[in-house]
């Protein structure tokens, strides 16, 4: 059971960074399909079941969160890449800006993908 969860959490993962570059994409070249109502449902639906789905794995396989490991780091990685990819597509800023927080937001992506595959020893 806990494979499947696993299975479904990537792919919630996948369809959460898709569409967050989609939706940086259309904020650039075509910023009125970002008023569809679907378009501002669906990220919160997915990052619900994305949360959701990591909550039970990690009840499941019995992770952390009073130490200093690679679950508790990627958790604060997490909200510090949800907090970007908000100020990435809702601040009136300039293009530079935007850039710069759309760039930091996939690198923090990137960081929490390498320590969910890694799993590294940290403490
Ligand atoms: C941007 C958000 C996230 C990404 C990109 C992500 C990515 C991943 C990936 C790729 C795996 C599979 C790793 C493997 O090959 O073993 C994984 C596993 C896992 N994730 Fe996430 N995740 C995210 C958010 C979360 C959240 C919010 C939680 C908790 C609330 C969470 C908890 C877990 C747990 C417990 C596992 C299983 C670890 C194990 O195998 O022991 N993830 N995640």
């Amino acid at each position: 059971m806990l494979f499947l969860i696993k299975h479904l959490h990537v792919w919630f993962a996948i369809l959460s960074i898709s569409g967050f570059v989609l939706r940086f994409i259309w904020l650039i070249h075509s910023p009125h399909l970002l008023s569809k109502r679907w378009v501002k449902i669906l990220p919160h639906v997915n990052d619900t079941a994305l949360f959701t789905s990591g909550l039970v794995m990690a009840v499941g396989f019995g992770h952390s969160l009073s130490t200093l490991n690679w679950f508790s780091l990627k958790l604060a990685l997490v909200a510090v890449y949800i907090i970007f990819g908000v100020l990435t597509l809702k601040l009136q800023i300039i293009r530079l800006y935007r850039f710069v927080l759309f760039g930091t937001a996939l690198i923090l992506y990137s960081s929490i993908l390498v320590l969910a595959v890694m799993k590294p020893y940290l403490l």
